[in-house]
């Protein structure tokens, strides 16, 4: 037996011989001729000459041994349906989503946009794309018009498919009018656009552009569409991410490494076999959605549960309910939606039997130990910590108890994954921070291994400047988090160093929430900051100095501006990014060259002392804040 230690190590002495040993976990066309490519930093090129697919991996290649098992489970407690499709039914409805994609004229390195809730022909269509080596860009559904517009516009799609509405919470939220917004404020238009009526609202439909899901998906029935075999380097699909700008980035990624990546991973971190189930609460929205309700899962040959509702409807049950009913083995959720059942009555952990559930994951935002301790007793399964981004596809540091048993350690998401070279950098001077306890910038050096983002979608240049570039003299790969490790090398991770906020475990720029407040005819300048939050972790505060102040006298004034901008940032983002507050200040503290002091105005929103001030130009900004929160 390998200990972890050892296992790490051979993957970054000799990542050719340790991959190319993983590359065995899936099927190849034809198998790959260079392991790893790095001969031009820091574009890593993963399994050059080898041919595959991922909807074959995750589809076709278990017809054989499994065909009639459980392969997509959807259930939605929205309108209360639930509907498993087999190994076999998944087959027959990719193939027919991808004729639909074919017989619109979308074609290898085409472009589809899916702006979808959470249904299962939101599977189909991913699925269906892979299949036929068109590129996804899946944006999540609680996005409203601006925010798909100008990801419709970076990612210039042939093709959109969209729903007339998701639900949550019993409301209906309607996509179909947000859509055509998106596509009028876009310079590009897309050719045709699929919808799936789900009857949930009246849908308008463009002659020409427009057609129904079912309409042609009837015309596909028996369709017969194989698997176009992809270079391992071709683009899988773009998720598009926030970061230290408006502009949201697409992160591309490859087909052949991200499948071995991932499949890597349910292996040695997940540790999910065949036959079982795979419960992740996330959204296709984002990339844990993508890697761990999508492909990861299938990949392994487990049923996957794609879940449309909250966690607490009927009740807070519900999950476990889903668990017992399928046999759930290993599940993976947020520390938010645990803070969320921590609330209910504490009898509905133990309604339900919970034996098959080996382990709870949980990512996307720090987990504080109180919530920790409450669901690991609750449940009585390990509770695995596990940090990654939208950049990286698949975890970073947690720990791999496929590879050796370990324990977490409460606070810590673990130790580098094996294929990362991760190091903690001073962020001014770039040197290597090796004490345990010292702070500094979590950074990963070159090559980043297979499922990794390969570039900037058609931007090589901001993927090298705003990742590779930000710290001094050094070629390495920034996370943009600040963190420490202990003498036993576990990490914590302590906040971005940059303007990204994290909500409820959603990634939001404060940049693009500053964008759509500013658009607001009485705003003249605004600050966004993202605060501490017992439930959400952190939610984005708004500072605005009004353009006419001379009507903001009273409460009831202050009130009706607040409001009509949460409606502009609903309209043009989505609820997602609605600030918590909104409060109105004359000035906001700059420095004398005129950059917002965002980090002073955090600190002093949570309490905290806001460090050196003696660049700031006008000290009353911050005390009026200061006074505000008094
Ligand atoms: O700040 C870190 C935080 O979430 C960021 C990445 O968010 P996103 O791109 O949406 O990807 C989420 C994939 C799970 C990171 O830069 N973050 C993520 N996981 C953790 C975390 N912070 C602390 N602990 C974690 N486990």
């Amino acid at each position: 037996m390998t200990t972890f230690a050892d296992f790490h190590r051979q993957s970054l002495a000799d990542p050719q011989a340790f991959w190319a040993e993983q590359a065995k976990l899936i099927d190849w066309k034809t198998p790959p001729q260079q392991v790893c490519d790095w001969s031009n930093p820091p574009f890593a090129h993963w399994f050059k000459g080898g041919t595959t697919n991922l909807c074959h991996n995750a589809v076709d290649r278990h017809l054989k041994d499994r065909a009639d098992q459980p392969a997509l489970i959807y259930v939605s407690t929205e309108t209360n349906e639930e509907r498993t499709y087999t190994f076999r039914e998944l087959h027959t409805e990719v193939q027919r989503a991808a004729a639909m994609l074919r017989g619109l004229g979308v074609n290898k390195g085409d472009r589809v946009l899916i702006y979808m809730p959470m249904i299962a022909e939101a599977a189909f269509a991913m699925l269906a794309c892979a299949r036929i080596g068109a590129i996804h860009s899946v944006v999540f559904g609680g996005f409203a018009s601006v925010s798909l517009a100008s990801r419709i516009e970076d990612a210039s799609p042939k093709l959109i498919i969209s729903a007339d509405a998701g639900s949550r919470g019993g409301k209906v939220v309607e996509y179909k009018p947000l859509l055509d917004e998106a596509i009028r404020l876009s310079s590009h238009k897309p050719e045709s656009v699929i919808m799936v009526n789900r009857g949930l609202a009246p849908m308008s439909m463009l002659a020409g552009r427009d057609h129904s899901w079912r309409g042609l998906s009837e015309k596909h029935q028996d369709a017969q569409v194989p698997c176009e075999w992809m270079d391992a380097t071709d683009i899988s699909y773009t998720i598009y991410t926030s970061g230290t700008t408006g502009r949201p980035k697409g992160v591309q990624r490859d087909t052949g490494g991200y499948a071995v990546a991932l499949a890597a991973s349910m292996k040695h971190i997940f540790c999910g076999n065949p036959g079982e189930t795979y419960f992740s609460t996330s959204d296709i929205g984002w990339v844990v959605g993508h890697s761990y309700i999508i492909y990861g899962p299938l990949l392994a040959g487990m049923a996957t549960i794609m879940y449309e509702g909250l966690p607490i409807r009927p009740d807070g049950g519900i999950w476990w309910s889903l668990v017992e009913k399928y046999k759930v083995t290993v599940m993976f959720s947020a520390p938010t939606a645990v803070r969320v059942l921590k609330k209910q009555d504490p009898a509905l952990l133990k309604k339900y039997d919970l034996s098959s559930l080996r382990a709870l994951f949980l990512a996307g935002e720090p987990l504080d130990e109180p919530t920790g301790r409450w669901i690991a007793e609750g449940l009585g399964v390990p509770i695995i910590d596990n940090y990654w981004q939208t950049e990286s596809g698949w975890p970073i540091l947690t720990i791999a108890n496929g590879v050796e048993k370990k324990s977490s350690k409460f606070g810590s998401p673990g130790v580098p994954m094996y294929g990362y070279n991760v190091k903690i950098l001073h962020e001014s001077t770039g040197e290597e921070l090796t004490e345990p306890g010292q702070k500094g910038v979590v950074v990963i050096e070159g090559p980043t291994p297979p499922g990794f983002m390969q570039t900037v979608w058609k931007d090589d240049a901001r993927f090298v400047n705003t990742y590779w570039k930000s710290i001094p003299g050094k070629l390495v790969y920034s996370t943009f988090d600040w963190g420490i490790r202990d003498q036993d090398g576990y990490y914590y991770i302590l906040g971005r160093t940059d303007d990204v906020i994290n909500v409820a475990g959603h990634r939001l720029g404060t940049r693009e929430i500053e964008e759509s407040i500013s658009s607001h005819p009485n705003v003249a300048e605004v600050a966004v900051v993202g605060v501490a939050d017992q439930l959400k972790g952190q939610v984005a505060m708004a500072f605005v100095v009004a353009r006419d102040a001379s009507a903001l006298t009273d409460d009831a004034a202050r009130l009706k501006l607040e409001g009509a901008i949460f409606k502009l940032v609903d309209e043009q983002l989505g609820a997602v990014a609605r600030p918590a507050r909104v409060r109105f200040v004359t000035a906001l503290p700059k420095t004398r060259s005129g950059k917002l002091l965002r980090r002073a105005i955090q600190a002093v929103c949570e309490g905290r002392d806001p460090g050196d001030l003696t660049t700031i130009e006008d000290p009353t900004a911050l005390q009026q804040i200061r006074d505000l929160l008094a």
